[in-house]
């Protein structure tokens, strides 16, 4: 039983929907690809690298391929995002989610923030932050033309809270989810929903090389089940697993001080 109305509208039927998954090739996306599609979605799947998407559709039954598009995709080219957001709305003739996944994880610490490491702190913040920026200015009048439409954000718990060792990570998802925030005050009216998705740790590539403990580690099968149905339910935040995530949230409201001491604890620990 709900205590409060949904956030956003409840996704009922995925046979009626048509989502367009960017960062769709590896890790969490191709695994929301794989459950969306097995719903019945229509599907745009991107991403720079295509070859494992193909090589997956090729092993579909004839109807589900007709039901699914690969692009290759940079999040980093807006011009690339505007011809494709343009060529899918007239093949579809709308569109009714567009999920961001991509993202990219650079473990900047303060000992390397120097002139010869700004590439990567650039090119984490123009993937995981101005990449959701490119993709809500290509869309957004396109939804506005059709009077609705779903933007999903594939964020972090990363974001909720400052970490040693991710002073590029981080602080992308911190904006991001304050974008989200902004972006849902402002559309919501106009009947564009909002939604953002922070995960706690996932196994996938991105994880493979950061090279410490991951508590509460779930698989991309399990995570994309969790955002599939978040998005049924209309959540605005879709944050999993549960027992991680709220702990997360809770040091979000404690004293710094008291936040600095328990995080060093705990990273002492190992
Ligand atoms: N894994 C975790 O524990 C975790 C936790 C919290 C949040 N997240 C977030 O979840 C999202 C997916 O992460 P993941 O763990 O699935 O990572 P992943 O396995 O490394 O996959 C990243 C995806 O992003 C795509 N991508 C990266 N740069 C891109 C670009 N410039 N243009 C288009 N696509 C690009 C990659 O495709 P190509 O390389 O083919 O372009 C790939 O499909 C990210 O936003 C990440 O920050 C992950």
């Amino acid at each position: 039983m709900r205590l409060f109305p949904p956030m956003n509208p409840p996704i009922n039927h995925w046979q009626d929907q048509r989502v367009w998954i960017i960062g769709a090739t590896r890790g969490i996306g191709a695994a929301l690809a794989r459950e969306l599609a097995s719903c019945g979605a229509q599907l745009q799947l991107s991403g720079r690298q295509c070859q494992p998407l193909d090589d997956w559709l090729d092993q579909q039954s004839p109807s589900q391929r007709q039901r699914i598009r690969i692009s290759r995709l940079d999040i980093r080219d807006e011009m690339a995002i505007r011809r494709d957001a343009e060529a899918l709305m007239e093949y579809w003739g709308s569109i009714d989610l567009v999920i961001v996944a991509a993202g990219i994880y650079d473990g900047q610490s303060a000992a390397h923030l120097d002139l010869d490491h700004l590439p990567l702190l650039a090119d984490t913040l123009a993937t995981n932050l101005m990449g959701p920026y490119r993709v809500a200015a290509a869309l957004l009048p396109l939804l506005r033309q059709q009077g609705r439409g779903h933007l999903a954000f594939i964020s972090s718990v990363a974001g909720y809270n400052g970490l040693p060792q991710a002073l590029a990570y981080a602080p992308s998802k911190a904006a991001l989810n304050n974008l989200c925030e902004g972006l849902y005050l402002e559309l919501r009216p106009q009947r564009i929903a909002i939604t953002r998705i922070c995960p706690g740790f996932v196994a996938t590539d991105m994880t493979a090389s950061v090279g410490i403990r991951m508590p509460a580690l779930m698989q991309p099968h399990e995570a994309a089940r969790a955002i599939r149905k978040g998005l049924e339910h209309g959540d605005f935040e879709i944050h999993f697993p549960h027992h991680f995530t709220y702990g997360l949230k809770f040091l979000q409201w404690l004293p710094r001080r008291l936040y600095f001491r328990l995080l060093n604890w705990a990273i002492s620990r190992g």
